[in-house]
């Protein structure tokens, strides 16, 4: 099954804005990854873009006409001007400078960006790109404040070095982070539109000493897709995440936890008013019960034990009015025998179980084979998937059970 039919790009029409800031390169990046993502991407420049990049690039990336001006004979604006606008699923405008931004904010409609963006009913995304001052400015402030309250989403801008030498806010988000504003956006009224969704990630990290901690090689993966998942069908998601490599989802509220008390404490406030939560997190079974100041030295070989007591099960004490709960369960060997109990010590729905043994299985890798144990001895083997599919068959499943 490939991904890109999870995406909820795939299919859709997008329209991408390029203005005139040198961070016009990146948008042939943002245009390949929109039609890797499976959109349909139909790109409108404005003249002074084309000072900076070639209408001939992102013809090539999209297979598909450039848009340059009003009256072009190439153009579907030439029939009507505001077809691409009334298409599109979404607009996305990367880079905006702040001419660009100024003249949406006021509806000047004097090229076929500014057609589009005032004609469409889409959801519209600003990545903005400019100098910092002209970021800082009052007169771009107040022009963001107005789009945002009219529903334009920002994309950025993010901290950095400018083409200008300075560092400051202002150089444009990166494109893959542009590309999950746009899912976001398209995903706004999906099916989990008003939900509350709590995702737990990662594995926990209980410390022996300043230096050291008992810790598991959960990297986070199956917790962050299943966050990016529900945030794509327009759940409302906390994602409460141990230590990991990975990016913090955009349009997420996420929470750094180390330690299962840490976790516990997030997971169950952020649980009472949710209506699903999805245990994603390996969470350590135990801690050391001591916790020392200083550096354990090793006292000339002297051998050591570790005395541990037991932490607290968080999915079993989370529990709330609307609350869902599902659980995980990865196991080496006998999957789904093992899960069974589990279902009920942990008054879960369902258990996700997954056998860490099966190859392209488990911890580290973007793919997951996992068994859907229920209620009543009902289990689904699903075939081996990318974890965003999991995270949708998961998702897909606990939807007619929500409150
Ligand atoms: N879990 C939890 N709190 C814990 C331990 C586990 O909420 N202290 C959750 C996990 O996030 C997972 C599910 O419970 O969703 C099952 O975790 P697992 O470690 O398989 O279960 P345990 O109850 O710890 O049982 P065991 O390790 O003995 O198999």
């Amino acid at each position: 099954m490939n991904v890109e039919a999870y995406l909820p790009l795939a299919g859709k029409n997008v329209v991408l804005g390029v203005t005139g800031s040198i961070a016009a390169y990146k948008a042939a990046d943002l245009a390949s990854k929109l039609v890797q993502a499976g959109a349909q991407v139909d790109v409108v420049m404005t003249s002074a873009a084309q000072e900076f990049i070639g209408p001939t690039t992102f013809a090539a990336l999209t297979h598909r006409p450039v848009t340059v001006g009003l009256f072009q004979s190439n153009s579907e604006l030439n029939i009507d001007h505001v077809a691409l606008a009334l298409r599109a699923d979404a607009v996305v405008v990367a880079p905006a400078t702040a001419n660009t931004m100024a003249k949406i904010r006021l509806g000047i409609a004097d090229d076929p960006l500014g057609a589009t963006v005032l004609a469409t009913n889409a959801p519209v995304v600003v990545a903005p790109a400019m100098d910092a001052h002209m970021w800082d400015h009052a007169a771009t402030a107040r022009n963001v404040e107005v789009l945002r309250s009219r529903g334009v989403k920002f994309a950025g801008p993010v901290e950095g070095r400018m083409a200008s030498g300075l560092s400051g806010k202002g150089r444009m988000a990166e494109p893959a982070e542009i590309v999950q504003h746009v899912r976001a956006a398209l995903g706004e009224n999906g099916d989990y539109a008003g939900r509350e969704v709590v995702v737990s990630a990662g594995g926990t990290r209980e410390p022996l000493d300043p230096v050291r901690y008992l810790g598991n090689r959960s990297s986070g993966k199956m917790g962050y897709a299943l966050a990016e998942a529900a945030r794509d069908r327009g759940a409302a998601v906390t994602l409460v995440s141990g230590p990991t490599a990975l990016h913090d989802p955009v349009d997420v509220e996420v929470v750094k936890v180390e330690t299962a008390g840490e976790m516990q404490g997030e997971v169950v406030a952020s649980s009472r008013e949710a209506d699903l939560l999805v245990m994603a997190a390996a969470v350590a079974d135990f801690r050391p019960s001591a916790r020392s100041t200083g550096k354990i030295k090793k006292e000339n070989g002297r051998p050591r034990s570790i005395t541990l007591e037991e932490n607290a099960d968080i999915i079993a004490s989370s529990s709330g009015p609307r609350l869902v709960k599902i659980a995980f369960a990865a196991e080496t060997g006998g999957h789904v025998e093992k899960a069974r109990p589990k279902l009920e010590a942990k008054g879960a729905a369902f258990v996700v179980a997954n056998d860490l043994n099966q190859p392209g299985s488990g911890f580290g890798v973007d793919t997951n084979r996992v068994s859907i144990v229920g209620p009543g001895g009902k289990v689904e083997h699903l075939p081996l998937m990318h974890k965003l599919a999991v995270a949708h068959q998961v998702l897909d499943r606990a939807l007619p059970l929500l409150k």
